[in-house]
C-alpha cells in the first residue's frame, strides 16, 4: 500500500514537471573554490607588418580630422600579427596576435591594445590569452595588463614586458619581443 502510494506521488510529480518546468536563468550561488594556481612564462616576437602586399595589420578607420602623416590619433588597426620563436620571421611561428591596436594618445606615439595570443603549437596549442592594455610605444620597455584567458589559460591573470626589437618609422613595421608572466 505504501509503495503504491509512494509511486502515486512519484507519478504526480513527474507529470507535474513534465507540464510545467521550472526554468531557471541562474544557479545557486555557492562559495567559489578555485583550483590551485600555476604560472607560465612565454617569450616570443611578435610581427606587425603594415607594408607590403601581405600586410598583417591594416587601418581600419581614422578620424578624417587629422591630416598629418605623423598624427595618428583616433587611428584604429586590426591585425593578425605572426608569433615567432625568434626574432626572425622565418623562425617556428608558434601563434597569432589577433585584434586591434588604436592610437590613442595625443600628444606623443602611444596605443590601447586589444589582442587575443593564440597559440598553435605544443602544449598551448588552442589555448590563448586576452590582452587589454595601454601600450605606451614610445618606452623602450613596457608592461601590458594580461585579462584573461582560453583554453589551458582559462581565468588567467599577468602581465606582458614588451621590447621593441625592430622598428621602420617610415611605414610603421615593428617587431616585439614578449616576456608575459600568465598566473591561470
Ligand atoms: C569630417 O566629417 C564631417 C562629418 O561628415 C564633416 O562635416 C567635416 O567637414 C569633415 N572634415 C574634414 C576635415 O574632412
Ligand atoms: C607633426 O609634424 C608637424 C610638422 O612637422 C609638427 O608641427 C607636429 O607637432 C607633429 N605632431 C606630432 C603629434 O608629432
Ligand atoms: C593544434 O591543434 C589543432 C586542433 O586541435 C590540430 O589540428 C593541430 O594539429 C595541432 N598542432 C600541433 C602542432 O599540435
Ligand atoms: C625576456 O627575458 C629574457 C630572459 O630573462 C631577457 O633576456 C629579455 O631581455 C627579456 N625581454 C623583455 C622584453 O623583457
Amino acid at each position: 500500500m505504501e509503495k503504491s502510494l509512494r509511486l502515486a506521488w512519484f507519478l504526480v510529480l513527474t507529470t507535474a514537471m513534465a507540464v510545467a518546468p521550472c526554468w531557471s536563468y541562474y544557479s545557486d550561488t555557492k562559495p567559489y573554490a578555485p583550483p590551485p594556481k600555476k604560472v607560465t612564462h612565454l617569450h616570443f616576437f611578435l610581427h606587425d607588418i603594415m607594408s607590403g602586399k601581405n600586410p598583417s595589420a591594416v587601418v581600419v578607420a581614422r578620424p578624417n580630422t587629422t591630416t598629418a602623416q605623423n598624427d595618428s590619433f583616433g587611428t584604429v588597426t586590426a591585425t593578425d600579427d605572426l608569433l615567432t620563436v625568434g626574432p626572425d620571421v622565418t623562425s617556428e611561428v608558434i601563434g597569432n596576435g589577433q585584434g586591434l591596436w588604436v592610437s590613442t594618445d595625443r600628444d606623443i606615439p602611444g596605443l590601447t591594445l586589444y589582442m587575443d595570443f593564440g597559440f598553435t603549437k605544443g602544449e598551448f596549442n588552442g589555448s590563448s590569452i586576452s590582452v587589454f592594455s595601454r601600450n605606451p610605444i614610445a618606452e623602450t620597455e613596457r608592461e601590458l595588463a594580461v585579462v584573461g584567458g582560453r583554453g589551458k589559460f582559462r581565468m588567467a591573470q599577468g602581465y606582458a614586458q614588451l621590447k621593441t626589437y625592430f622598428l621602420n618609422i617610415r611605414n610603421g613595421d615593428a617587431i616585439i619581443e614578449y616576456n608575459v608572466t600568465v598566473i591561470h
